[in-house]
């Protein structure tokens, strides 16, 4: 794999992103309720990895923050793992003021069990509640501190995608928004093909067919680069 993709990067058509460095965020996040139990989702972290592995073969210097998962690490990025979404934060914080682009596909979890048991929680009572609090929008963070970097972030809508994308371009001050349509055939989590609106904070939209993660992964790229042109 390590010689599949460095063969990968030599004969990439571009090297486009040579001497940019680029932050990736991939995966669920794990909010702990006890030892053994967590709150997570369905996210995988394909089509961070996927975005990571395009990156590395155009040529950019690759930082993957993963949540947990089977994926192989892309040969040549540097990952750190993850578990939490205020793990994640820290991580991205830490590697944020490096980076030229960061692209945040992780799945984080919204919420986190406001305690987390240090002991198995024992099925004792009837009913158990749990109090959830909401964890930090990482890519809100991101937004408020941003400067020159170009801040690509990833919306799963059912739903109104566009008006959706672009109230979070607002928010979040985001250049670029992936919406995925999760009702779509060939689209969402665990497959190896999405279906998305690449969605820039200019205006313009481009609406992609059924694809495979590591195309779209290279059309987000696409975008990143026009976006960046003077920056
Ligand atoms: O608001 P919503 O969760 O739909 O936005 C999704 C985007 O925000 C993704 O890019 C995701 O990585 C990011 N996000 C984040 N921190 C959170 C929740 C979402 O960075 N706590």
């Amino acid at each position: 794999e390590e010689i599949l993709a460095a063969g990968e990067a030599l004969l990439a058509r571009r090297r486009d992103f040579l001497g940019k460095t680029i932050l990736v965020t991939a995966g669920a996040t794990r909010e702990r309720l006890d030892p053994f139990r967590f709150i997570t989702n369905a996210s995988t972290g394909k089509m961070g990895y996927a975005v990571a592995e395009a990156a590395l073969a155009r040529g950019a210097q690759v930082v993957l923050i993963s949540g947990p998962g089977e994926l192989p690490p892309p040969p040549g990025a540097r990952v750190r793992k993850v578990e939490s979404a205020l793990e994640m934060y820290g991580a991205v914080m830490e590697e944020f003021p490096a980076a030229d682009v960061v692209i945040k596909a992780a799945a984080v979890g919204d919420y986190r069990p406001a305690e987390a048991s240090p002991v198995k929680i024992k099925k004792d009572q009837g009913e158990l509640t749990v109090t959830l609090v909401k964890n930090p929008d990482i890519l809100t963070a991101l937004g408020q501190r941003k400067g020159r970097k170009i801040l690509v972030g990833f919306a799963a809508e059912s739903n109104n995608i566009l008006e959706y994308a672009r109230e979070k371009l607002r928010k979040k001050n985001a250049d670029l928004i992936v919406a995925n349509d999760i009702t779509q055939e060939g689209a969402g989590f665990a497959g190896d093909t999405n279906v998305v609106h690449l969605v820039a904070a200019n205006g313009e939209i481009e609406s992609l067919p059924v694809l495979s993660k590591r195309e779209v992964a290279d059309r987000i790229l696409d975008r990143v680069l026009a976006l960046s042109g003077g920056r």
